[in-house]
Order: C-alpha cells, then structure tokens, then sequence
C-alpha cells in the first residue's frame, strides 16, 4: 500500500470511529480549562457551590460558566497585574474564555470521550506526608448557617524551650466548604492569649487585623493551593522560643450550619535559616467615612531603613473597600507598581507572590492608597441607606492594612527593619487618636 492510500484509509476509519463535532466539545477543548482552572475549588467538598467535575456538571452551567468568565468574576483573581508579576495568578486567557463562549452557544455538546484528559490528582491530606508536629484547634468551631463572615483568631501555644526553625508547614481545615482562607500569625508579644482569655477561651472574633503586630507568618490555606518547601535554601523560619502561633481562620457561611476544626503540620529542620522572613506593615486608622461618600481615601507611607527584598503582599479593608494602590517610590526616582486591585473584594484575600523577589534599596518609600465607597450606589454596602462607617474590628467597621513579606538583604539587618515597623505602627496609630481626638471636639458637618 502507497503512503497516501494509507493515510487517506486511517482518515476514513478515524473519521467512521469519530464522529466529528464541529467547534468546541466539553472533553476536547473544555475539560482541560475547567480542570486547570476550576476544579481545585468547584468539587465536591470544596469551596465552590457546586462541582465542574463532569460533562453533567459542565452541561447544566454552561452559559452561567461562560458569562461569569467573560466578566472575569471567575476564577476569582483580584489584582490588575497577571502571571508576569504574580506566579499564583488565576486568570483565563481571551482564548480559553472564546472556547467557553462558543461551546455554550453551540449547546455544549459533549464530544468524544476518548479525548477526555485525566481528572488532575488533587491531594487530600498532608501534602509533604505527616508532620513533626501537628497542632489542633481544641474544639470545633461552629459557623452559623447565614450571616456576615467570620473572622476568627485561635491562639495556638507552642511552649518550646528554644527556638525551632521550620521548613514546612500547612494549615488542614477539617472543613473546606466554608474555609476561605487561614493564616498563621506568629505573636512574640502574649497579646493574643490575653485577647482569648477575654473572651473566655482559646479564640477570639476580632474581623481582620489579629488586634496585635505579627512577629511575622507561616504559609497559610487559600482553596486549591499547595504546600511548598521553601525552594531558597537561605529562608527557613525561626520559631523562636516564647512565640504562639495565632490561626486566623476566614469562613463563609454556606447556607447551613456547619463546624470546622483546622489542623497546623509543622514540618522541621535542624539547619538554621540564614534570614528570617521579615515584613513591612502599612495601615491607616484614621478611617472616618460619611454616608454617601463615593471616594474616601486614606494613604499611608514607609522608608525602607535597609535593602529589602519583597516575596509576597497581601491587603486588607473590609465591605466597603473599593480600592488598593499600592507602590515603591525608588531612591533614584523611578516609580513601581507593587499592587493594584482596581475592584476590591473582601471575598478573596489571599497572598499574592511575585514571579521575581524585588530588592527595594534602602531609601524606598512603600506607598499605599485605599479608597471606599460608603455610597448607595455601592452594592457591597451593608447599610441601606448608608451610614457613618469608623474604623473597628466589626465586620461592618472598616479598616485598612497591607503586609509586605520577604527578607532583608542582608540577615543582620533584620532588627533594624523590625523597630522601624513597630515604631511606623505606633506613629499611624497616634495620628490616627489624635485626628479622632480633633473630630469628636470639634465634630466636622461633612466630609474628613
Ligand atoms: C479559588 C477557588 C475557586 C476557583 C479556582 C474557581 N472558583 Fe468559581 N467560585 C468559587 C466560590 C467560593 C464561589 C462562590 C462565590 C464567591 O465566594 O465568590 C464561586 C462561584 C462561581 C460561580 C457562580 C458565580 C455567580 O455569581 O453566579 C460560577 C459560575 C463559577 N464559580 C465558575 C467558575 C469557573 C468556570 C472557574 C474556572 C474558570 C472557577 N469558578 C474557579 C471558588 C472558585
């Protein structure tokens, strides 16, 4: 037989064997989107209300998947910047969301199932296998079926004789349907005990802000993430001696009562780390806004002491937040963008984690601008019709904050960054007193 003749028999019984459908089918083009992109939150289990598991599951929201995803609501990706400047971003490319569109439009047919890739493992349980040491939650923690969210803060006490330098650690919530996110927070100060012991127990609710400064984070839980060794050998994680680990769990209500009793593996070496992770902290307490007020904008400013590399950033306000800018002014002039969320959303918090550290020298002022709209028109508001909203710990408070993690340059300098934060701190947190102060002699008719 000639080649051609060859060819042509393979087509024909290729073609007998396969019905061909033209445009996008779900096991050829979308499965692989919805499996990359979606499936780690929308399965059984997960946080997302429903699955996009299987062609069923595909079929019924074809045209809701396809709308949601050309107004880019999902999957759930709130800075402007993308995969070049964050390497955990989410976000579907005009392509994928094209195939979405087309295969709804044409009834969302099913297609051949011989090419339906393999369903991705999604690991269950600890990822790096059993921890050196596992600390829980002592008792579940109920969420109510409806309601606001729920920030919660569960003070975790280590009690080590000497410091313990960690190269691993996951945060486990028993419970991932309501589990938005949790974070580690080290307190070094014992505020966080007394804050529990005022509220009769081993937590307390404070929403947002853990109510003290942290001596610094462990990796946390963000829905579909996993749990990573740290890849630099020169960035461990020292757990000194007299530090709790404090869990600051956010949960969403689903509709039904539920529980959720997370779990902390901590993963050990022996091998000191040569730098400690280190943060910068902005924030702005001066938050006073007048019902109706479209923009309200608080800023607030830092000068780097020493060269540090920034890793992550993470910020924070609550309903009414509308917008985060956030910046380095470099010493020779020139202006980088750190993060911008154009459309603030309180849902989705999470760190976000450059492709490339960033070494911001010594000199650098780190800018950031919040903006809220205490407006009608905004759909966020909690209060119709709106009213005066002051800064607090309330879940219809506002608030405003911003963590830079990552290492000073050089490890002896650390010291120099951390007192220069805490001072920073107390600096903002005076202003802010003061400007309360001003206000409640002299209160303003409208406006700051
Ligand atoms: C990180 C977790 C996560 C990922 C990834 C994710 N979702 Fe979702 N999705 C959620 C959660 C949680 C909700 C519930 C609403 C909320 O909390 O924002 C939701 C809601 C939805 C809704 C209903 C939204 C509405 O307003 O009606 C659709 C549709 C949806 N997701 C589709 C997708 C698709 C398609 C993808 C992938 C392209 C995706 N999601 C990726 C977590 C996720």
């Amino acid at each position: 037989m000639n080649t051609v003749l060859m060819l042509s028999v393979l087509l024909a019984a290729g073609a007998e064997a396969r019905p061909q459908v033209e445009g996008p089918t779900f096991c050829r083009d979308v499965a692989p989107i919805l499996f990359a992109n979606c499936t780690s939150c929308h399965r059984p289990g997960e946080v997302g209300p429903f699955p996009l598991v299987t062609y069923e599951d595909a079929r019924k929201r074809a045209r809701q998947t396809a709308r949601i995803c050309e107004k880019r609501i999902m999957p759930p990706w709130k800075p402007a910047a993308g995969r070049e400047t964050f390497k955990n971003a989410r976000i579907l490319t005009d392509e994928q969301i094209a195939v979405l569109k087309a295969w709804a439009e044409a009834g969302a047919p099913q297609g051949d199932e011989a090419d339906l890739p393999p369903l991705p493992k999604f690991p269950e349980g600890w990822h790096l296998g059993e921890p050196d040491l596992i600390l829980t939650v002592p008792k579940p923690f109920v969420i109510p079926a409806e309601g606001p969210d729920i920030y919660v803060h569960f003070v975790l006490p280590l009690n080590f004789k000497e410091d313990r330098y960690v190269r691993a650690c996951q945060v486990l919530p028993s419970n991932r349907r309501v589990a938005h996110h949790g974070v580690p927070i080290l307190d070094a100060s014992g505020t966080a005990r007394r804050l529990a012991a005022k509220h009769g127990g081993d937590h307390y609710p404070n929403f947002g802000g853990p109510g003290f400064i942290p001596r610094g984070f462990l990796p946390g839980y963000a829905p579909g993430q996993l749990t990573m060794e740290d890849e630099t050998d020169d960035r461990g994680l020292t757990l000194p001696k007299g530090t709790d680990i404090v869990l600051q769990m956010h949960y969403h209500p689903t509709g039904k009562e539920e529980t959720d009793q997370p779990r902390i593996g901590l993963y050990f070496t022996d091998r000191k780390p040569k730098r400690n992770p280190c943060i910068v902290a902005l924030a702005n307490n001066d938050v006073w806004i007048p019902p109706g007020e479209k923009a309200f904008r608080r800023t607030d400013a830092f000068r780097l002491p020493v060269d540090f590399e920034v890793r992550d950033i993470w910020a924070h306000m609550h309903m009414i937040g509308k917008e985060v800018r956030v910046w380095a002014d470099l010493p020779n002039g020139k202006r980088k963008e750190l993060l911008h969320i154009p459309d603030w959303d309180f849902n989705w918090q999470e760190s976000y984690l450059y492709a490339q550290p960033l070494v911001l020298p010594k000199g650098t002022w780190i800018r950031a601008e919040f903006v809220w709209d205490n407006s009608a028109d905004n759909p966020r508001n909690p209060n119709h019709p709106p009213k005066l909203i002051e800064w607090g710990e309330g879940s219809t408070d506002e608030m405003s904050g911003l963590i830079l993690g990552g290492v000073t340059v050089r490890p002896e300098e650390e010291w120099i960054l951390w007192a220069a934060v805490i001072g920073h701190y107390f600096e903002m947190e005076n202003k802010a007193k003061e400007a309360q102060k001003r206000r409640q002699q002299n209160p303003p008719a409208a406006g700051r």
